[in-house]
Parts: C-alpha cells; sequence; structure tokens
C-alpha cells in the first residue's frame, strides 16, 4: 500500500485572503471597456476607475497610498523615512483585448494582502514594503509594453511620446486627458539605491507547473522579446481582370511572411507569434493593396533573438521580392531578457518549502513582465503560480483560490527569509543596460 500524499494546506489567514483576492478578481473583470469582455488599457477610463478602487482595498489595508506621474498606484507601509530601504511587491492592472481576470491582478491583489498581513503581525523587518499596481505592462493600447513600470524605473525614453493608439491619440494626449503632466513623468522613478528589489508574484501563462503537478514555482529568468509592425505594400487592382503574373498581392505576401515567422521560430527552438493582420482596401472583389501586421519575437537570449530576427527579416526581404510587393518591419518594443537575483531567487524557493510544497521546479518566463523593466536597476525575482490548461490572455485564464493561499504563504515566508538574510544581502544591482 503507497503512503498517502500530503498535499500542502495554506493557513487560516492566507486562506481567508485568497478567497478575498479571488472575488475582488471577479470585481475588477468588471472595469472594461466593453461589457461581457475584460479590455482595461492604459490611460482610459477604466485604468481610472481601477486605480480608484484597487487605492481603496490598499488603504483598507493599512497602506499609505499614491498615484505616480505615470498612473502606477502605490501603497506603503513598514518602516519610514529617507534612508529606509523599500522592498517592492507588485504585477499590473491593465489587460489585452478580451482578457482573463487574473494575469497580473492576482499578483498585485497579492502584493496588498502580504504587506497587510506583515504589517498586522508587526514583522520586525529592516525595510519598507511598497506594492506597485502598474498601469501598463501588456502593450495593448500604444504597442509599446511596460510602459507603467518602465517610468518606475527610471528607464523612460522620450521618443514614446508620439507613440498613437489606434484612434490616433498619442501618448502625450493620453497623459493629457487623464490628467498627468508628461514633464513630471521622470517624478515616477524611484532611487535604485534605496531598493533592496522586486518581487512579482503571476500565474504562469503556460502549462509545466501543471505538468510538474506543482503549485508554485520559482523564474530563473524573463523572455527577451522584440516587437515590429510590418506593412507589406503590394498594389490594389481588379478581382477578376487581373492575371496572376501581374499581381502584388500584400496579404499573400503578408501570410507567407507569417508562415515564415512560425517556420524559422519553430527550427531555431524560439517563439514568434503574428497576432494582427489587416487588409485594405478590404473588399471581396479587390486584391489587396496593403497588410499590415505585428511579429511578437520571444527567447531566452537576446543574442539568440537577435539571430533568429535577422533571419526571418531577410525572408521577408526574399518574399517581397519575389512577390514584388515592399516588406518594411518597423521595430515598436525591445526588451532585454532578465534573469533573476540567485539571493531572492532562494528567498522564493525558501518561501515556497516553507508551505510545505515540495521543492519547486525553476521554469524560464516566456511571458513578459514588470520585473523586466525593474530588472534594469534593482534585483528582482519572481514567483509563479499554477494556471490550468496554461491558458492565459483568454477569458478562460484559471487559478485556484488554494494555489493562491499557497502563493500567499509562500510570498511571505520569501519576505521573512530576505529579512532574516538580509545583512548578507548583495548590494542590489544599479546598471542600467543601454
Ligand atoms: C505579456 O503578458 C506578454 O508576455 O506579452
Ligand atoms: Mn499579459
Ligand atoms: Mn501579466
Amino acid at each position: 500500500m503507497s503512503a498517502a500524499v500530503q498535499v500542502p494546506v495554506a493557513s487560516a489567514p492566507a486562506r481567508a485572503a485568497a478567497d478575498r483576492i479571488v472575488t475582488r478578481c471577479d470585481e475588477l473583470a468588471a472595469i472594461s471597456e466593453t461589457a461581457g469582455h475584460i479590455t482595461r488599457v492604459y490611460l482610459s477610463p477604466e485604468h481610472a476607475r481601477a486605480n480608484a478602487v484597487v487605492d481603496n482595498w490598499m488603504q483598507d489595508a493599512g497602506l499609505d497610498t499614491w498615484q505616480d506621474a505615470a498612473g502606477n498606484l502605490h501603497g506603503r507601509t513598514g518602516r519610514a523615512g529617507p534612508d529606509v530601504p523599500v522592498l517592492l511587491l507588485g504585477s499590473h492592472l491593465d489587460t489585452v483585448v478580451d482578457a482573463g481576470r487574473y494575469d497580473g491582478v492576482v499578483g498585485v491583489l497579492m502584493a496588498i494582502e502580504v504587506a497587510a498581513r506583515l504589517q498586522q503581525a508587526r514583522a520586525e523587518l529592516p525595510f519598507a514594503l511598497e506594492v506597485i499596481a502598474f498601469s501598463d505592462e501588456e502593450g495593448t493600447r500604444f504597442g509599446k509594453a511596460l510602459l507603467g513600470s518602465s517610468a518606475v524605473a527610471g528607464v523612460w525614453d522620450d521618443s514614446w511620446w508620439d507613440l498613437r493608439d489606434g484612434d490616433g491619440t498619442t501618448l502625450r494626449a493620453a497623459f493629457e486627458s487623464f490628467g498627468l503632466d508628461p514633464a513630471q513623468v521622470g517624478q515616477a522613478a524611484v532611487d535604485p539605491a534605496s531598493l533592496v528589489g522586486y518581487l512579482e508574484a503571476h500565474i504562469e501563462q503556460g502549462p509545466y507547473l501543471e505538468h510538474a503537478e506543482q503549485a508554485l514555482g520559482v523564474v530563473t529568468s524573463i523572455a527577451s522579446a522584440r516587437r515590429f509592425t510590418v506593412r507589406a505594400v503590394g498594389e490594389a487592382r481588379h478581382a477578376g481582370g487581373t492575371p496572376y503574373e501581374r499581381r502584388h498581392d500584400a496579404l499573400l505576401a503578408a501570410a507567407e511572411a507569417a508562415l515564415a515567422v512560425e517556420r524559422i521560430c519553430r527550427t531555431e527552438q524560439h517563439i514568434g507569434t503574428v497576432g494582427t493582420m489587416a487588409v485594405e482596401p478590404g473588399a471581396v472583389n479587390v486584391v489587396p493593396g496593403l497588410a499590415t501586421f505585428a511579429v511578437d519575437l520571444r527567447g531566452e537570449f537576446d543574442d539568440g533573438r537577435d539571430r533568429v530576427w535577422d533571419e526571418i527579416a531577410e525572408a521577408f526581404r526574399e518574399i517581397g521580392a519575389r512577390r514584388g510587393v515592399d516588406v518594411t518591419p518597423t521595430e515598436v518594443h525591445r526588451a532585454p531578457a532578465v534573469f533573476c537575483a540567485p539571493h531572492l531567487m532562494d528567498a522564493v524557493r525558501a518561501g515556497i518549502v516553507s508551505t510545505g510544497e515540495p521543492e519547486p521546479i525553476e521554469l524560464f518566463s516566456r511571458a513578459g513582465h514588470d520585473a523586466m523593466s525593474l530588472g534594469r536597476v534593482t534585483d528582482v525575482a519572481m514567483l509563479f503560480l499554477r494556471n490550468p490548461d496554461g491558458i492565459s490572455h483568454h477569458p478562460d485564464e484559471f487559478v485556484s483560490a488554494a494555489d493562491v493561499a499557497l502563493g500567499l504563504d509562500a510570498l511571505v515566508g520569501a519576505i521573512e527569509h530576505l529579512a532574516r538574510t538580509s545583512d548578507t544581502l548583495p548590494p542590489a544591482t544599479t546598471a542600467v543596460e543601454a
């Protein structure tokens, strides 16, 4: 007879907090620009409403709150004073189009509960805790991801002010309509010298934890990413009258280009996606003259990613030349791979093991996270929560309250581990990559 398998059970406070988190995820899901779907983008009325609701929850949890110059919401607790080091915790409140309800949101709500619990327990931490609900991680509105956390990391790039959303509104104009002053965006930046680091909890967005039958995992690094919009310019002509040899069909060039992205990425063991495509003039009886599409490319290392992009760009040139279509990519986003700090990974691992979970698996995150921006100026680590079926960026996205509860205990354990070892902490990383 085999011994009964012990399934770890979270503490009573964590279970109560996890139930509250799941209910709050449902409440935030109702803050959407479209009824019946979840779409909440940067600098929108829904962004303002979500910040207001979460601000109340932060205050109820005893945090001192403020909204920064880039629309991120902060809540702080613990030791006060200008020289007190700060451990940042957080994730994001914005969503993709027709999103699930847990991506980002669950990490923000977990950070609030953990800060509240440590405060209520009067834990003697050698650092303050600051929760940040980042305003733009997905890049849904302006095509450029991580705007909110880039402002906090102090790596804002003024060339972004001219980015436009689908309606032609610039990022600058959207800032002003939201009541923010573009000239003040630098005020959102934290001082890296004051930071202990950044910890983020997030659903996995893939199937590896489920496959390993583990509730929680330790992230080793976050994928290096590049994104492009591509214009394929051919010639619109009569669909009946134009012989094949006279056609310069923009859509067929774009379709071949999309297949090339898949073929090259599969062969090179990278991840490439064409997630949007639009055709003009868009009539059943006209050969398409213009196709615009977006490419999302990810890999574990920057040099591999760049080598694969060069191969894709060469394939685009070949397809364009053969079809007489001008295929021109423009880069809209580039983020280097971020490697989690070993001592923070140790803290996350210790936190997970303290819940009674087995030694956790380590995962490379194929999804992007706010930790990528923070990783440019301080040490970062991430705790992943099991995501049944690995489905995310989709309304069926799910995480169980039981796993959230274990994650809460693990995060508390990780912070306590950090506090115990903090006199041996290496200095926080301060180098910003070019
Ligand atoms: C964000 O979720 C991304 O990985 O694109
Ligand atoms: Mn996402
Ligand atoms: Mn996310």
